[in-house]
């Protein structure tokens, strides 16, 4: 089992937070946690949860929101906190993860900043050559945005999109939600539950194929011998 980073910014989308947390305690990993003050403030918008004005609350939080065995396994710490183990390259993180990842971070990150505990994770990863995972979440991008996101991956950073798919036939917003957090555990390298497995195309009916003018459903060409 290994011991993941998984910071909380200020985009929209903390689903995707609260489904990779479940998801990685579920299978076992540790998580060290943290949110960006912008990110506490969209984490009570969006899903109630008071982690205070820079998650001096989180931990006290977690297991409301979380509940008690998941919040367990999970380490909390306050964005200030830059001195906290996983802010050393010393610390054995097995990926650290921004999800959401905001626009502002991403620039940050991209500029090697530091001025928080997720900005220092993720510029920790960076020079350990350990994998990080962003998932930004904004539309439309500029070109601050795209070329801030390709001069991160060609860091060697990943960038995921929260972009769900639909070919899966979602039927809910857990669906969509579990689709981009499968995609996260892939780049992981963990075997996720969630995220749903393409298994090719299925064949339509053949009453609904369209066959051009003189060529019948079958292929054949009509008239001929
Ligand atoms: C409700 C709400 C939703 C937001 N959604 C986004 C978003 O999807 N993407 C983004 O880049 N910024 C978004 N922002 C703006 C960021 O929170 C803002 O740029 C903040 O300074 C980011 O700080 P951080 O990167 O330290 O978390 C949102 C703000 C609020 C209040």
């Amino acid at each position: 089992m290994s011991r993941f980073f998984v910071g909380i910014t200020g985009a929209s989308g903390h689903i995707y937070a609260e489904a990779l947390l479940r998801g990685l305690t579920a299978q076992g990993h540790q998580v060290d946690l943290a949110a960006t003050p912008a990110g506490c403030l969209v984490l009570r918008h969006e899903l109630g949860v008071e982690a205070g004005q820079a998650g001096e609350l989180l931990a006290e939080a977690l297991p409301g929101w979380l509940g008690e065995e998941c919040a367990s396994q999970i380490r909390a710490f306050p964005s200030s906190a830059v001195g906290a183990p996983p802010s050393s390259g010393t610390a054995l993180t097995g990926a650290a993860i921004i999800c959401p990842c905001s626009m502002g971070t991403l620039g940050r990150v991209r500029a090697g900043y530091s001025s928080n505990l997720v900005e220092r994770v993720a510029d920790v990863a960076l020079k350990e050559g350990r994998p990080l995972v962003l998932i930004p979440r904004e539309t439309p991008l500029s070109v601050i945005h795209l070329e801030n996101m390709l001069d991160l991956t060609r860091m060697g950073a990943i960038c995921l999109p929260a972009m769900p798919g639909f070919y899966h036939h979602p039927n809910s917003i857990e669906d969509l939600v579990n689709f981009v957090v499968g995609k996260i555990f892939d780049r992981l390298g963990i075997e996720s539950q969630s995220g749903a497995r393409w298994t090719g195309l299925a064949d339509p009916p053949e009453e609904t194929l369209e066959s051009p003018p003189g060529i019948s459903a079958a292929g054949e060409t009509e008239g001929a011998p």
